[in-house]
């Protein structure tokens, strides 16, 4: 909530996004959160208002649920149930090894396969629904993540009550919208984060990606201050692997970027530096439970296993209940020194019941050498930045695996002593909160505390050309920048070179990821040159090609652009000239469409003026070269009919950079990408319209329960006709006919009419009700209001009198009080009039006349009363002429008439007055 206050919003005429949406997505589960100006500033809750999402996606037939509900199905339908599809993302299925393949296919329960295409990783189902809607029952994992990014958005942005743009965060001149950051593992390699963001764009997001470390520091960092640098280790050890981030805070005076402040406005901001990063990509919450859960298979095993028709290990639904039990004893076993585990009827209808206890668990985790694994990241963190433990100021947990005792004392067995491990401290949504945060960081309009995060890079990279020694283009450590651009001269032909991870870093920190990353070729320079050659201008210009490479989003490389600088030779004008009236008729500018960057033409002409050779043709070239460039191209046409008026102007072209991934997985293509957000998103519509008819459908059935029960209740047969009753129980019959035989193929809008066909029988009848409960309530309003208007009427009529007779003036006209007098009988008539009706009907009848119609005239007589009570009597202007009295007639104009206006302008404020009185 504090932290609400410190985002506002400027209004500014151009906006990027209104708000910005974090994302971090993690193994077993994800949070989302969402700044936006004008809400706190919090988690957004999940369907069953839960702070926290299971990161799975599961199938009941044909139906998709997500979150805890698809979790829940995981020991029912382990084959349809997909959990921690995150660890399989960008790896390629060969180089899901063995154990991983296990541990991956227990938990995703269906088989893993190739991706059509793709050496990427695919699930299919169990159940084989060939009748299902959505297409096959194969999901790449980039499908699976991004069902479950979707649904994250989906959540987002129904709390927002906005929707997330459709591009790259930050475009400007989108209005609105929100901007979206997901969380990515530091380690995460070019390929996983590929992958990731593929999947992102299946769900029609375009992301940042920022490291979990960094966002958690950008959280930590909003409400601190650093008068002095200060470092702190960001250990977040989760369900799927365990890192450090060591970050370092400072305050530093940086340029204000903001679209508002013109010019270089100096600004004070934090500065986030991300220095080092350790890792361990088993040494994981998960890994506990699967040890956990194999030694509970086991106990279960020896316990019953003479009994057993298959070994507990071989029977999939069992073991998905076990490894849910684990994940519980873990937990009791983090706060307790034991835990008892009981499952009913686990395999083969035999209960389990076994103790386990934290030494019996820790002694498993030191036997499969995870112990020690867990620590080893703050050490890795600390030798890369070369720094010890004293270099820190504090160690901050992040992450529900940190709770377990076996890991904190990993960590105080890596040499962190337990005064450095930072309290209070919200460490479980510290990374979610910080993404939403570090998006806003880039947004002006957000009016937060400047923050400027500079995530870090554990990977070096380097560029490669044929011959050439690698070099360093986007150093490990911070990431100060994301371009580079590489500048080339005496580029005589098409080239290449590759990117790669630097061969320096050990291979056991990739993982199974490669080095190489991409091959990249710098094509059409070749057919440039030959153009530039037939035109004779090869010799008089200079040629250079610049390639500019990006990391956006982080961590993820490509060759954003790559140009051909075409520039004139300095001081070659003579030369130059010589060739000039040299060039035959072939001097045909080919790449005419290509020079839109041909703005310096008239620089370079006006040095022809020192060359005093140049006489005629020079003075021609200047007036053509000064020419602006729209009438460049006629320009060009002339030199084509002329024959003898081109120079070369200088000129950028735009080249075509191909990039070939490497790796072993290529990224999803444009067309693989579209089919896939196609298809999610016709699952989407689908599973929306299929929401809407179970809705309308559960509706009408429940209205149908609601109409068999009102006919039996007292006051309802008090209120109606036997008739009446009798209709509403045949179209309830009927109805329920209906459903149990069509309702299958009917849609939301005809369920919503037959119910409408039920209501119209019933409502009346809720009106008669309603109307004998408010009834009283209204006759007594309306009669003190006839009594107390005619009191008024009364007095005001003796004071008007005297005022007559005083030949002052008076608040009140005699027409305006007669008027009220009209008004009040006419109310009283019908009020009469109705009653006598009523008294002639029965309850089961409809009322004569409505409360609220008597509620409406007992109201206006009031107002009527009050507006004429609040008026201020008019000065009285003393008699002028003779003591005659001025004929009464004229004496009620100017009392009314004023008093009129008033009363237009006192109408409104009336109103909601009067509504307080009743
Ligand atoms: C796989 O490649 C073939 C041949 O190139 C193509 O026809 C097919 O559409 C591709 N399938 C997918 C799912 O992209
Ligand atoms: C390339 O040229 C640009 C612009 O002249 C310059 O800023 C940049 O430093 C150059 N890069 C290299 C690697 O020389
Ligand atoms: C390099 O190319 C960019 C376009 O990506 C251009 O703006 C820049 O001026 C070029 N730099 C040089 C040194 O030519
Ligand atoms: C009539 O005049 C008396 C005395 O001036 C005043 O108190 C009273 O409010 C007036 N009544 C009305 C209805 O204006």
């Amino acid at each position: 909530m504090m932290l609400a206050a410190l985002v506002g919003l400027l209004c500014a005429s151009f906006v990027t996004a209104m708000g910005v949406v974090g994302i971090d997505y993690g193994t077993e589960s994800m949070k989302v959160s969402l700044v936006k100006p004008g809400l706190p500033f919090d988690v957004v809750l999940s369907r069953d208002s839960k702070r926290k999402i299971p990161s799975a996606v599961a199938w009941k037939m044909q139906e998709r649920l997500y979150g805890s509900d698809a979790a829940n199905l995981a020991t029912r339908y382990p084959g349809d149930t997909f959990l921690g599809a995150k660890l399989l993302l960008g790896r390629s299925i060969e180089s899901v090894d063995d154990q991983a393949r296990l541990r991956q296919s227990e938990l995703l329960g269906s088989q893993l396969i190739p991706s059509v295409n793709r050496s990427s990783v695919s699930v299919k189902r169990e159940t084989d629904y060939t009748i299902n809607k959505e297409g096959s029952d194969e999901y790449t994992v980039e499908e699976l993540v991004g069902m479950q990014l979707s649904h994250a958005r989906t959540l987002a942005e129904e709390t927002a009550g906005e929707e997330v743009i459709r591009t790259f965060p930050g475009s400007v001149g989108t209005f609105g919208g929100l901007d979206v950051v997901i969380t990515t593992p530091i380690f995460y390699t070019a390929a996983e984060r590929q992958a990731l963001f593929d999947a992102a764009s299946v769900a029609g997001l375009r992301p940042k990606l920022v490291s979990d470390g960094a966002a958690a520091a950008v959280n930590f960092a909003l409400t601190r201050q650093f008068t002095k640098p200060e470092r702190h280790l960001f250990f977040d050890s989760g369900a799927g692997s365990t890192r450090a981030t060591l970050v370092e805070f400072s305050t530093k005076q940086v340029q204000a970027d903001s679209i508002l402040s013109i010019g270089s406005t100096q600004k004070e901001a934090t500065v986030i530096q991300v220095l080092s990063a350790g890792w361990d990509r088993q040494a994981s919450g998960l890994a506990l439970d699967i040890l956990l859960r194999d030694h509970l298979a086991g106990l279960f095993q020896t316990q019953h296993g003479s009994k057993l028709a298959k070994p507990v290990k071989d029977q999939p639904r069992a073991m998905a209940r076990l490894l849910k039990e684990a994940n519980r004893v873990k937990h009791i076993l983090s706060a307790n020194a034991d835990a008892s585990s009981n499952v009913e009827g686990l395999a083969d209808d035999i209960d389990f019941r076994a103790k386990v206890t934290r030494d019996e668990f820790e002694s498993l985790a030191d036997k499969a050498g995870l112990r020690s694994r867990f620590g080893q990241p703050a050490t890795d963190a600390l030798k890369e930045a070369k720094l010890t433990i004293n270099d820190i100021d504090s160690v901050i947990y992040v992450g529900g695996t940190t709770r377990v005792p076996l890991v904190q004392a990993a960590l105080r067995e890596a040499g962190v002593p337990d005064a450095k491990i930072a309290q209070n401290v919200n460490a479980d949504e510290a990374a979610v909160m910080g993404a939403a945060f570090y998006g806003a960081s880039f947004n002006p309009q957000f009016r937060m505390k400047t923050i400027r995060a500079h995530d870090g890079n554990p990977y070096p990279v380097v560029l490669t050309e044929e011959g050439k020694k690698p070099d360093v283009i986007f150093p490990g450590g911070s990431f100060e920048t994301t371009q580079v651009v590489r500048n080339y001269t005496d580029t005589t032909s098409n080239f290449g070179f590759q990117i790669d991870y630097d061969a320096a870093i050990p291979q056991a920190k990739l993982d199974t990821f490669e080095h190489r990353l991409y091959d990249v070729e710098i094509q059409e320079i070749n057919n440039h040159l030959a153009g530039l050659k037939e035109r004779g201008e090869i010799d008089q210009v200079d040629i250079s090609v610049n390639v500019t490479i990006t990391s956006r989003p982080l961590g993820v490389y490509a060759v954003e652009s790559a140009f051909m600088h075409v520039k004139q030779k300095p001081g070659g004008i003579a030369g130059a000239l010589k060739s000039f009236f040299n060039v035959g008729s072939n001097a045909v500018a080919e790449d005419v469409d290509d020079d839109d960057e041909a703005a310096e033409g008239a620089d370079a002409a006006a040095t022809t003026e020192d060359a005093d050779a140049a006489a005629e043709g020079a003075a021609d070239t200047k007036k053509d070269a000064e020419g602006d460039e729209t009438s460049e191209k006629s320009e060009k046409k002339d030199v084509k009919k002329k024959n003898k008026k081109a120079l070369p102007t200088d000129r950028s072209i735009r080249l075509l950079a191909r990039s070939i991934p490497r790796g072993s997985v290529r990224p999803m293509s444009g067309a693989e990408l579209k089919a896939a957000s196609d298809r999610l998103y016709v699952a989407d519509v689908e599973a929306r319209r299929k929401a809407a008819r179970e809705e309308a459908q559960n509706v009408l059935e429940a209205y149908i329960y609601r109409a068999r029960d009102i006919v039996h209740e007292t006051r309802f047969i008090e209120s109606s006709k036997a008739s009446e009753r009798e209709a509403i129980t045949a179209k309830a019959s009927e109805l329920s006919d209906w459903l149990a035989s069509q309702a299958e193929e009917a849609d939301t809008s005809s369920l919503k009419l037959k119910r409408a066909s039920l209501e119209s029988l019933i409502q009346p009848i809720e009106k008669r009700m309603r109307e004998q409960g408010t009834r009283q309530g209204s006759l007594d309003r309306f009669t003190r209001a006839q009594a107390e208007a005619r009191e008024f009427l009364q007095e005001a009529r003796t004071n008007l009198t005297k005022a007559l007779e005083e030949g002052v003036a008076s608040k009140y006209s005699l027409a305006e009080l007669d008027g009220f007098q009209t008004q009040l009988d006419k109310d009283l008539t019908w009020f009469q009039d109705g009653e006598k009706e009523q008294a002639k009907r029965s309850k089961d009848d409809d009322v004569a006349i409505k409360s609220d119609d008597i509620d409406r005239r007992a109201k206006k007589a009031r107002d009527t009363m009050a507006r004429m009570l609040k008026r201020r009597i008019p000065k009285t202007r003393p008699p002028k002429k003779s003591k005659a009295p001025p004929p009464p007639a004229k004496e009620d104009k100017p009392a009314a008439e004023e008093p009129k206006k008033k009363e237009e302008n006192e109408e409104k404020p009336k109103k909601g007055h009067a509504h307080e009185e009743l």
